[in-house]
């Protein structure tokens, strides 16, 4: 395939290929040889490889920042985190109860996360929105300037911000961090690209789940109504969420350090490979009737998360989160209603991410 600036790269599509290509060390993620890469085919890039951090690291260094942070995302420390989430859900479903109709996504599904995370990393919640324009401006096309200036005020912010807990530390994720680098485990431009990894990699994805999720249901009555009469299937409708739109559809960039095989046809060395999660979601040969919502389907072998080395390490927190959100609106609004044309609801505009911009909704029917 050929991207908007006309460089070439090797798609794949299969659920096995991708599957197989996100376990395959020959596959690299490290950000100064993939913008080599880049830059020697077409100039200008986007590929930030300014800030390293796990995602765009191959080991040893992905093992080691990768281990640093593991302990805070275990299934244990992330079910603590539930009355935390819950709390953040309630009132927001207070301030939707209100009123006759919403944007689902501005309105719940964009705060939801950002609260979530910026009460996580330690942030002032009053500062999302600010997240929120630079997150859109790193993410989307939204050209090499906007990407530079964007990249840069977030990492100024995280730099205040670790200032501050160095000065004043407290019980927040990102004092354990400034801590670690404190005694030589993490360098200082670590912490910032775990703080950014964090932010970016916590608030696009997840808000994207809930968005394509709900959307789901309203377009699937059936579907919606065995789940609001079975409120227990509720975790297994979130991998078939998960499925049928992947939020992250593209995962990040590889290259190849050395020639690669893939059925018969031989990428050498030194290509960019792009990894389709949404379409090896969709593959028919793993999941029948691919383009169905069955949240029964009970089937969470999809790559929504990755797979290999770099699989999502927030996932439970995703899931949690989703499974809180989507729980708590379920039940507070028996009669919720797309109020849009369908065919006329903005997605994003990046190849990497799948989705709403906006998903206006009746509350009360
Ligand atoms: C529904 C929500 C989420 C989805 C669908 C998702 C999806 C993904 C995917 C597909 C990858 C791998 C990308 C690749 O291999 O190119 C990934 C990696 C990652 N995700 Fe998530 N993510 C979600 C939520 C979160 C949350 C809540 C956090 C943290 C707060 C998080 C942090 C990370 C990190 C740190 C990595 C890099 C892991 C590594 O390189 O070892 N994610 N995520």
């Amino acid at each position: 395939m050929t991207d908007d600036d006309g460089l070439q790269m090797w798609l794949m599509t299969g659920y096995d290929d991708v599957r197989a290509a996100l376990a395959d060390p020959r596959l690299g993620q490290d950000a100064r040889r993939a913008r080599e890469i880049q830059q020697r085919r077409v100039a200008g890039t986007k590929i930030g490889a300014d800030i390293i951090h796990m995602l765009n690291s191959d080991p040893p260094d992905h093992t080691r920042l990768r281990q640093l942070i593991h302990g805070a995302f275990t299934p244990g420390r992330i079910r603590a985190m539930r009355p935390m989430v819950e709390g953040i859900a309630a009132r927001l479903l207070d301030g939707l109860a209100q009123r006759e109709s919403a944007d689902f996504v501005l309105d719940f599904a964009l705060p939801l996360p950002m609260a979530v995370i910026c009460a996580l990393l330690g942030f002032p919640n009053s500062d999302r929105d600010l997240f929120r324009r630079w997150s859109t401006d790193i993410l989307t096309d939204s050209g090499p300037d906007d990407f530079a200036r964007a990249t840069a005020e977030l990492v100024e912010y995280f730099e205040a911000q670790i200032a501050q807990r160095r000065a004043r530390p407290t019980d927040d994720l990102l004092t354990a961090l400034v801590e670690s680098s404190g005694d030589g485990r993490l360098t200082e431009r670590e912490v910032v690209a775990m703080v950014y990894l964090l932010l970016i990699g916590g608030q696009e994805t997840t808000v994207n789940l809930l968005g394509t999720a709900l959307l789901a249901l309203l377009k699937n009555p059936d579907q919606l109504a065995d789940l609001r009469a079975n409120p227990d299937i509720l975790s297994t409708a979130v991998d078939e969420f998960l499925r049928y739109e992947a939020p992250v559809c593209m995962a990040t960039i590889r290259f190849t350090s050395q020639p690669v095989d893939v059925r018969g046809v031989t990428i050498p060395e030194g290509e960019l490979v792009m990894l389709s999660l949404g379409a090896a979601n969709r593959d028919p040969k793993r999941f029948p009737d691919p383009d169905r919502l069955l949240v029964r389907r009970g089937d969470p072998g999809h790559l929504a998360f990755g797979y290999g080395i770099h699989r999502c390490l927030g996932s439970f927190l995703g899931r949690l989160e989703a499974e809180i959100a989507l729980g708590g609106l379920l039940a507070a609004f028996p009669n919720i209603e797309l109020a849009a044309d369908e065919a006329a609801l903005p997605w994003r505009d990046t190849i990497m991410l799948r989705g709403l911009e906006s998903l206006p909704v009746a509350l009360h029917g």
